[in-house]
């Protein structure tokens, strides 16, 4: 789900303008947001954040105080990055405490919630840590990426009796919300199995090798990193428990791949040659976000895609044995020429096709395709339909979960909200993936951590 907003214009578009489309929707829900909370005297949430990057500085940063301003104020922002944290908070108004100590942060500021948006091998530390001192905690995904992580949360959320939020935003999109509804309206019958694939295209796909993710270290491999959206969705559809996991995995194009590299694209003597070169001096946000931070910590947004030390597979594929007796075959590939991804459900009364695609630069909106075939009694598309302002932050999707979120009495019908449990199981997914990758075994989830 994290589709880079690559193309510039869309990004300032989104980001600065006044008369966007998404910004006329924002306000508008804003206005009607503002009388209710007015109405009802909400009192603010005091979010405190960690993780300054283009996540926690848009999605939970500017967009959030646009979009629900009149419900969640940001008391304190905190990252490593001394120099970015200060970014963060110009294009969030310039008038929020940061900090480079996150226990400070929390002592000075004393938060409702604490949001953690940093690199994912440090979520579980930074909600264990939050959740240590007394706060609530939220948590992008991944929530963790190795299984010692996983045991970590689930003892301090036990000691601590604190509340988490995983804000899988991927529960959000529409077709995937009336996927829900189908299956929970029973209109499969019992469900057999689901193939699920991903495509993760040569600008996005081949944008995980360039950053921090292309570590396993770091991202817990594209398993824990980005298949957590998709074993969570998998997870909530089937409405199951993960119980055994056997998978595969290759380093086909990237890393080693190469006869040339660099360290990273702008300084590159290779670029007329690089058929992936990247020019990030065009991105006015990544320039200010990223290039201008790099003197703070050596960290290259545009690093090459072609570096030695890209330990992580580009083409994934899992098979996933369900409590239920579900049986999912899972792919993931980000060498591929366009996005999208294909989920069918095989039921014992028919079958769900969805078909997410995007033959054009990923910068253009996902086409969906919903289809219901019934055993016996024909097909039939099931209608989407697209709201403006849907073009934007994941068709809607962000949006969405921030309400859910932060807005008081949003009712729940689908059971999209998430914490702790559905985190762990979807990290659990894919740790239980790359674990098996490694050793060549099959992998019981209940050999990763002890959720009872
Ligand atoms: N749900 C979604 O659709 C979605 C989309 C994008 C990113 N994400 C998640 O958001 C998180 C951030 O992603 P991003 O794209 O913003 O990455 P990013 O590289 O832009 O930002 C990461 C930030 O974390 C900071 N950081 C790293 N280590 C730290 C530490 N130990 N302490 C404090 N700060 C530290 C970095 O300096 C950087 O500012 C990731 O976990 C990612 O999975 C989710």
């Amino acid at each position: 789900m994290d589709r880079l907003d690559k193309n510039i214009s869309r990004r300032e578009f989104i980001r600065h303008s006044t008369v966007s489309a998404a910004a006329l929707g924002a306000a508008a829900m804003a206005g009607s947001y503002s009388a209710l909370a007015a109405q009802q005297k909400i009192k603010k949430v005091r979010m405190a954040l960690v993780g300054t990057g283009i996540r926690g500085s848009t999605t939970w940063g500017t967009e959030l105080l646009k979009e629900l301003g009149d419900y969640v104020e940001i008391v304190g922002l905190c990252d490593i990055n001394p120099l970015r944290v200060e970014v963060a908070n110009r294009w969030m108004g310039g008038k929020i405490p940061t900090f480079t100590d996150f226990d400070k942060m929390l002592d000075q500021t004393k938060p409702d919630r604490v949001m953690v948006t940093v690199m994912d091998c440090y979520h579980a530390q930074y909600v264990c840590r939050a959740m240590e001192l007394g706060y609530d905690a939220m948590s992008e995904k991944p929530l963790c990426s190795t299984a010692e992580q996983a045991q970590q949360l689930i003892d301090t959320q036990k000691r601590t009796g604190r509340k988490l939020d995983v804000t899988f935003n991927a529960r959000y999109g529409q077709a995937e919300m009336k996927v829900k509804e189908l299956l929970l309206a029973g209109e499969i019958g019992d469900l057999y199995s689901v193939d699920y694939a991903e495509f993760l295209d040569l600008d996005h796909g081949a944008s995980y090798f360039r950053r921090w993710h292309g570590i396993k270290h770091n991202s817990g491999t594209l398993l824990c990193h980005k298949a957590s959206h998709h074993f969570d969705q998998l997870n909530w559809w089937i409405d199951s428990d993960p119980v055994e996991v056997v998978a595969y995995g290759r380093l086909n194009k990237y890393g080693s791949n190469s006869s040339i590299r660099h360290a990273n694209c702008r300084p590159c003597p290779y670029k007329k040659q690089c058929e992936l070169y990247y020019d990030m001096t065009t991105d006015k946000a990544f320039m200010e976000l990223y290039a201008g931070c790099e003197s703070a910590d050596g960290y290259y947004r545009d690093g090459c895609l072609w570096r030695h030390d890209i330990d992580i597979p580009d083409t994934y594929s899992a098979q996933i044995k369900y409590k239920n007796g579900t049986l999912v075959t899972y792919s993931l590939n980000a060498t591929v020429p366009f996005e999208g991804q294909l989920v069918v459900f095989n039921g014992s009364k028919g079958r769900i096709d969805l078909r997410n695609y995007n033959t054009q630069p990923w910068t253009v909106p996902y086409e969906s395709e919903l289809r219901l075939t019934r055993n016996f009694k024909g097909s039939e598309l099931v209608k989407l339909e697209r709201q403006a302002g849907e073009f934007f932050e994941h068709g809607g999707a962000d949006s969405r979960i921030k309400q859910m979120i932060f807005k008081p009495g949003m009712p729940d019908p689908l059971g999209q909200l998430a914490g702790m449990r559905a985190g762990l199981m979807s990290s659990g997914i894919g740790i239980a993936a790359y674990t098996s990758i490694e050793t060549g075994r099959r992998v019981k989830i209940s050999e990763l951590f002890n959720i009872a």
